[in-house]
């Protein structure tokens, strides 16, 4: 094998950071010096090459060609990608498919992503802090996460995960930034923060296609999708856009909570989605004495898994710290990654890792 494919069999395990694919097959390596005692250049290009990216692909480039044993001394530069070579790589990405015939990745059968809707009866149980952490302790165990934040009247991952970024425009498909190993799209980069949000069934339909298909979410494991609370329209599009997505209810301990996440279920079994298990959020707290406190009661969970005839996937106590991370936009899972909420967290994200797809199986229902 000669020098140079040596290196470039390396350098394809390397993930561009924000377009999470390899940078041999994106096109990206621009250029390979000649490898002579142990040292080597390689050139690569970037659509964005920001502080971090350029640090996160330096650092992966050299620990790939020094575990390749390839080079020890590597040297690495990083230039920002021309009109043309943005053009190139958009038409690797796009595999030659034109933009009107491009459909959902995530209904065709060959993509190999689970699409979790994370689903409440009502706002404020906890639906985003649990879609955010489940999502950063998938990423950590090494699957390739997204979140879409489809709560158009109340997103809130941006802000959660402290993304300044806005994603980048190229050609006409949006490529999410990243964050804590997990990409992000959400309404809220499309209007402002202040911006009252009034959208109608079929404006919504549009722009959860849009987000869908015009989005570069790369080879995905996961797709987890915040939803709006209650049921309507958005859960209607995504049985429809998604039929194989799965569903995941978020409840308190209250009996009167769990009562409305039943019309989730309700929901869910009409548009003919599977609910695949029951989160219960805000179970306990630990107050100073080692005491749990049940705040907001018990069993809420366990008795809406039991009425629904799905497990439920775990328990996640009430802290403080949990709130102040989303507030300042530093995830429990990532601030205090051995407390007791992240470990809960872990817990959750391995349930529903170990649950597995769920078979589809053809139905004749059709919704229209
Ligand atoms: N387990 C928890 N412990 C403490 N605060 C929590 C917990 N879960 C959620 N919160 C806080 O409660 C508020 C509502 O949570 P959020 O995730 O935004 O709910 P939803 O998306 O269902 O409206 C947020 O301020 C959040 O930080
Ligand atoms: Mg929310």
């Amino acid at each position: 094998m000669s020098q140079d494919s040596k290196v470039l069999d390396a350098l394809r395990t390397v993930r561009e950071p924000r377009l999470r694919g390899s940078i041999v097959d994106l096109g990206l390596v621009k250029g390979v010096g000649g490898v002579k005692r142990g040292r080597v250049s390689v050139r690569i290009g970037s659509l964005e090459p920001t502080l971090p990216t350029r640090a996160q692909l330096t650092h992966a480039v050299t620990q790939a060609l020094r575990d390749a044993g390839v080079a020890d001394d590597v040297r690495v530069e990083i230039d920002e990608l021309g009109p043309d070579e943005q053009r190139a790589v958009y038409d690797v990405m796009m595999g030659g498919t034109p933009a009107g015939a491009r459909t959902v990745p995530f209904d065709d059968p060959g993509n190999r992503a689970r699409v979790l809707g994370i689903n409440s009866g009502k706002g404020g149980v906890g639906k985003s802090s649990v879609t955010v952490n489940i999502a950063i302790a998938l990423a950590r165990r090494g699957h390739q996460v997204a979140i879409l934040d489809a709560d158009v009247y109340g997103f809130s991952i941006p802000k959660m995960l402290g993304i300044e970024e806005d994603p980048i425009s190229l050609e006409d498909i949006m490529i999410p930034p990243v964050r804590h190993g997990v990409a992000v799209i959400s309404t809220g980069f499309f209007v402002g923060d202040e911006q009252a949000v009034i959208w109608r069934g079929p404006m919504l339909h549009k722009a959860l296609q849009q987000f869908l298909v015009d989005v570069w979410w790369g080879d995905l494991d996961y797709l987890l999708v915040d939803m709006p609370p209650g049921t309507g329209d958005v859960a209607l599009s995504m049985s429809q856009y998604v039929p194989r997505s799965e569903v995941y209810i978020v409840t308190t301990p209250q009996a009167a909570a769990q009562r409305v996440a039943q019309r989730t279920a309700a929901m869910a079994a009409k548009v003919n989605l599977p609910v695949r298990g029951v989160i219960e959020n805000m179970s306990w707290f630990t107050g100073d004495d080692g005491k749990r406190y049940e705040i907001f009661g018990r069993g809420g969970g366990a008795e809406l898994a039991e009425r629904i005839g799905v497990p439920l996937l775990g328990q996640v106590p009430l802290v403080p710290a949990l709130r102040e991370g989303g507030d300042i936009g530093l995830p429990i899972t990532v601030a205090e990654p051995d407390s007791e909420a992240a470990q809960a967290f872990v817990t959750l994200a391995d349930a529903v890792h170990a649950l597995g797809p769920k078979r589809i199986y053809k139905s004749a229902l059709k919704i229209n």
